[in-house]
């Protein structure tokens, strides 16, 4: 099992990522010295597949559990949906030692993350996510959150759960695209810190394309040590956490344009770290480095380009964004693998050409260059 520390003096964690380790959950809940009663958040999908598995662990650990399952998909991530978790919080007699028991992916983890910071002005927290994504990214660092129907994760806080339990088995069930989706968030790692990471995930292209990790326990852990090492130099994002944004500048600006409908949150970044290697390119701050992040992310079957926008409306999504500023906009732009800078100079015709540029290099599958 490998076990990453997050250190952020009194809100540090312990991050726990290995192979079949969900019986692990009781012991931990002991350990941590946890209230008697404990809720179990999880939404129907995951329940099937493992929720009866890890609350009879749970139970058998001697704690007095209530399970509630909630709709799957982003709109639980919903004010309404945390008003019912207070209810049955307070009708079940949570205290303030009572565990919140997140088990699912960055939905279930961000809606009960919130619930458990705001309920008694915050009572203990934990993770065991079960998708990709949530394994690398949703479940360090301690944003947690709701959305509002005017935009995403606008309400929310930064709240640290006490620890995280990573259970690579469970990826196994996830369905392909939904893997793939965590994917691009593991290459975005590779490509702001660790070039030897993406060395590792280019020589494994062919069984990442089937949905296999590889390594999967220390790729997974890998990826947590570098988000962790950002958040903790950076826990509030001020200014060294923006790299985490590598590809989403682009990459939310698709997402909104499409209503976030059509592209998974991994995909639409997938498309943006294309843009954003293209800009760093045509700023003259790297030479050569898209051929390598392009082949990588078509490789392990990742989209490129857009298929159903305009340029234009890509465009009219980042005045949404909040870094959008006198017509220029912040991007974080890669140097090389392994290490990015901000510029905040980014202009609206250079964007623009840019997307062009991709748009014709890469639509209908021809990206031969
Ligand atoms: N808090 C953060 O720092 C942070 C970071 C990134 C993303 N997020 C948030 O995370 C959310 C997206 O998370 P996600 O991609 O995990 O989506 P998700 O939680 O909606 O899960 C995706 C789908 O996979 C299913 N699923 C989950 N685990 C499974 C498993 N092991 N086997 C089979 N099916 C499984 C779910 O039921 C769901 O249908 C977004 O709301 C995003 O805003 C938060
Ligand atoms: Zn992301």
């Amino acid at each position: 099992m490998e076990i990453c520390s997050v250190n952020l003096d009194k809100n540090s964690y312990t991050m726990y990522v290995g192979s079949q380790i969900l019986s692990k959950i009781g012991s931990l809940l002991k350990e941590n010295d946890m209230g008697e009663k404990a809720l179990l958040i999880t939404c129907f999908p995951i329940q099937r597949l493992y929720g009866e598995y890890v609350e009879s662990i749970i139970r058998d650990a001697g704690f007095d559990l209530r399970v509630i399952e909630l709709p799957d998909g982003e709109g639980t991530k919903d004010l309404k949906v945390v008003a019912r978790l207070y209810d049955e919080a307070i009708e079940f007699g949570c205290d303030r030692n009572s565990p919140v028991i997140a088990l699912g992916g960055g939905v279930i983890g961000d809606v009960a993350g919130f619930f458990a910071a705001t309920y008694l002005r915050g009572i203990p927290f934990v993770q065991i996510p079960t998708t990709l994504l949530a394994q690398v990214d949703s479940s360090v660092g301690g944003k947690v959150g709701v959305n509002h129907f005017k935009g995403k994760n606008m309400i929310g806080a930064f709240y640290q759960p006490k620890f995280v339990l990573s259970d690579i088995e469970v990826l196994k069930s996830l369905p392909e695209r939904e893997f793939r989706s965590g994917l691009a968030e593991v290459i975005k790692y590779g490509v702001i810190w660790d070039e030897e990471l993406f060395s590792i995930l280019e020589s494994n292209i062919n069984g990442l394309s089937r949905g296999e990790l590889g390594d999967s326990p220390r790729i997974v852990a890998r990826c947590c040590r570098i988000k962790a090492a950002v958040v903790e130099q950076d826990e509030r994002e001020t200014n060294l956490r923006a790299i985490l944004n590598y590809g989403h500048t682009v990459g939310h600006s698709v997402e909104r344009a499409s209503k976030f409908a059509r592209y998974r949150h991994g995909e639409a970044v997938s498309i943006g770290m294309v843009s954003a290697a293209l800009l760093s390119e045509r700023m003259g701050l790297s030479k050569g480095i898209t051929k390598r992040i392009v082949n990588l992310l078509h490789g392990v079957g990742l989209p490129l380009i857009w298929d159903d926008l305009e340029v234009e409306e890509i465009i009219t999504g980042f005045k949404y964004d909040k870094k959008f500023r006198d017509g220029r906009i912040r991007f974080i732009l890669p140097e090389a693998i392994g290490k990015v800078r901000m510029r905040d100079d980014v202009s609206e015709s250079l964007l623009k050409e840019t997307l062009e540029t991709q748009k014709n290099l890469f639509a209908k599958g021809g990206w031969g260059w």
